[in-house]
């Protein structure tokens, strides 16, 4: 089977199309044939050779998403057959309940190979299956982006109708942030640095879009668009060097979900946030900061029942072939998308 591996990234990204023998799944394992998979930040990190400041080995198979068919059973899997149409989390321990740090060990495209490949060996245990209206290509979309924001704006975010969730950038996660805060009956107010982009935000339904290049105190364009009351749910996409205004821009009693760990633009600075300094605001104001990761297998197959019923389509901007990739990763740092890159594998 064709495959992708990291490759050698002494020079950026470098990476080679290899063969790899058939696969065969041992006790609890399936084998996946491969139908979509997609680009997320963080796979850009990998990519370049590292996570976190740990190195990842040159010949790991890139990319945590994945959409395709069962191809084969291993001993001891009842949970999936073959011909079922299948996605799953990286993270593949957190089936429910809590999250433990000891379940960031085994995570494919980091610890173990990913998805950039036309089959996968994989555990059957965080297999959730496709609904039949969901194709094969929105559902790749949804393991790292979509499960996260659903984890921050329903499960830790708590949103009901008449909430305001504040979501920043348009990019994956904040595309099914939009999407999840809407279902919920909540206004939504929206970041990016085109206002190209915040007239397509408009007409997906965001009720309030901000320009954070042209309006760099976007915090208080927030407070001012809810009559000085701010958001009761932020979605940091972003990272720490936007957390002060996140923070400004909440309402009392407001959570801001800290999401973005990954670059997100070349030149991010990750300044300390001046805001945690000033105990006023987030004393006087019960302010939250929840870490989110992704998000549990119980939460995916939440979400993919919502996504059924309300009939939900992933905001996804460009599709490409499997030999396309490298002009995907390209399109991917130009800054120039909206919502998600898809590769479709087989
Ligand atoms: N915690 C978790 O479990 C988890 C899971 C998934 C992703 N993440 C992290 O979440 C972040 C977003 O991931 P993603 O896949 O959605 O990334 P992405 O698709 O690359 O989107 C990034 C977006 O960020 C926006 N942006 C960049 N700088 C900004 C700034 N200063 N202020 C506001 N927006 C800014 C841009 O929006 P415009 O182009 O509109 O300006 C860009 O489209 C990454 O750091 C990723 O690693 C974390």
């Amino acid at each position: 089977m064709k495959a992708y591996e990291i490759g050698d990234t002494s020079k950026g990204i470098g990476l080679r199309l290899v063969d790899r023998p058939a696969l065969k799944p041992g006790f609890g394992q399936v084998v996946i044939k491969v139908r979509a998979t997609g680009l997320n930040a963080r796979d850009l990190s990998i990519l370049k050779g590292g996570l976190m400041g740990k190195s990842v080995p040159s010949t790991r198979i890139p990319l945590m998403d994945v959409a395709g068919d069962v191809l084969l059973v291993g001993p001891g899997v009842s949970r999936v057959k073959v011909s079922d149409r299948v996605t799953m989390t990286h993270y593949w321990k957190w089936l429910d309940g809590a999250w433990d740090v000891s379940m960031r060990e085994e995570d494919y495209s980091n610890t173990l190979d990913g998805f950039l490949a036309e089959q996968a060996l994989v555990q059957a245990d965080p297999l959730v299956k496709i609904p039949d209206s969901v194709t094969y290509e929105d559902a790749s979309t949804i393991p790292s982006a979509g499960l996260t924001a659903w984890n921050a704006v329903i499960e830790a975010g708590h949103t009901k109708p008449g909430y305001t969730v504040l979501t920043i950038g348009t990019g994956g996660v904040s595309m099914f942030g939009l999407q999840w805060a809407k279902m919920m009956g909540a206004r939504v107010i929206i970041t990016s640095s085109s206002d190209a982009k915040l007239e397509k935000m408009k007409a997906l339904g965001a009720d309030v879009a901000i320009n954070y290049r042209t309006t760099p105190n976007w915090s208080q364009a927030v407070l001012d668009a809810t009559n000085g009351r701010g958001a009761d749910v932020v979605l940091n996409n972003v990272g720490m060097g936007e957390m002060e205004q996140c923070l400004m821009a909440c309402a009392s009693g407001g959570k801001v979900m800290y999401i973005g760990a990954n670059a997100v633009t070349p030149d991010r600075k990750d300044a300390p946030p001046t805001a945690l300094t000033r105990f006023p605001n987030l004393i006087i104001k019960d302010l939250t900061i929840k870490g989110i990761i992704v998000g549990s297998r119980r939460m995916f197959e939440d979400l993919l029942a919502a996504m059924a019923t309300n009939n939900i389509k992933p905001i996804i901007d460009r599709v490409y072939a499997f030999d396309q990739v490298h002009d995907a990763i390209a399109y991917m740092q130009s800054g120039d998308k909206i919502g998600k890159i898809v590769i479709r594998v087989g």
